[in-house]
């Protein structure tokens, strides 16, 4: 899948414009367009990372870290994802990144998501669904989804002792065993428990185009 997932980056190069700033995203498929954008750095003013992991990869190649409060709004996102239905919403989270992939793709006129084939799905829910939550909320939040939903919570592990932390110091539970048919709706009530930070399903706002990594890859909008 590795090879998808360079080939959707590299189409994504094609909405990359001379001056632009650009959200970037987390993840294997973003490296390989973070990878892309180094080739050219001195293309883009700079960029809004989305991790400490992709700020490293984009220092690396000289390009700019540039603040969102400074910048407003930006003209387009690159991201990945771990699931994605017919009408461009989304699971993000796997990599831990959702509340700051959120922000950067709400703040965004364009949002590009590149995706391997295996992202696809008819009904969004066979990959756990992450939220991030504020530890001390961590077992509220759990017994809420569970009676919301259905759906069984994990609490995730970086480690067998260490719990997994963001980057913002928060943790996250994922969902296994959901079947999501109204995301927007699911989206909406999971945000309301008090103590959710984030939930990683981009339902209220989808991606404006999905590039699916092949030979050649397929543009979905
Ligand atoms: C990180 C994300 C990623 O976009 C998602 O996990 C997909 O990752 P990959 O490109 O490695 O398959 O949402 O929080």
């Amino acid at each position: 899948m590795s090879e998808a997932k360079r080939l959707a980056a590299e189409k994504a190069l094609q909405y990359v414009e001379d001056g632009m700033i650009v959200g970037v995203g987390t993840g294997s498929t973003v490296a390989y367009f973070i990878d892309a954008l180094g080739r050219a750095p001195e293309r883009i003013k700079g960029a809004v990372s989305s991790s400490e992991q992709s700020t490293a990869q984009l220092k690396k190649y000289g390009i700019e870290i540039l603040d969102l409060n400074h910048t407003g709004e930006l003209a387009l996102y690159v991201d990945g994802a771990d699931e994605c239905n017919p009408a461009r919403q989304l699971i993000k989270g796997g990599g831990g990144a959702l509340t700051r992939e959120k922000i950067i793709a709400e703040a965004s006129q364009q949002f590009v998501c590149i995706v391997d084939p295996s992202k696809q799905v008819d009904v969004l829910g066979r990959f756990p669904l992450p939220v991030e939550v504020v530890p001390m909320a961590r077992s509220l939040v759990a017994r809420e989804i569970l009676a919301l939903t259905g759906g069984q919570p994990v609490f995730r592990m970086q480690s067998e002792t260490q719990a997994f932390v963001t980057d913002n110091g928060n943790h996250i539970l994922d969902i296994h065993h959901l079947n999501i048919t109204d995301p927007m709706a699911l989206e909406a009530a999971i945000n309301q428990i008090p103590g959710v930070v984030c939930v990683g399903l981009f339902a209220r706002r989808p991606a404006d185009v999905v590039i699916v990594g092949g030979e050649p890859p397929q543009v979905l909008r």
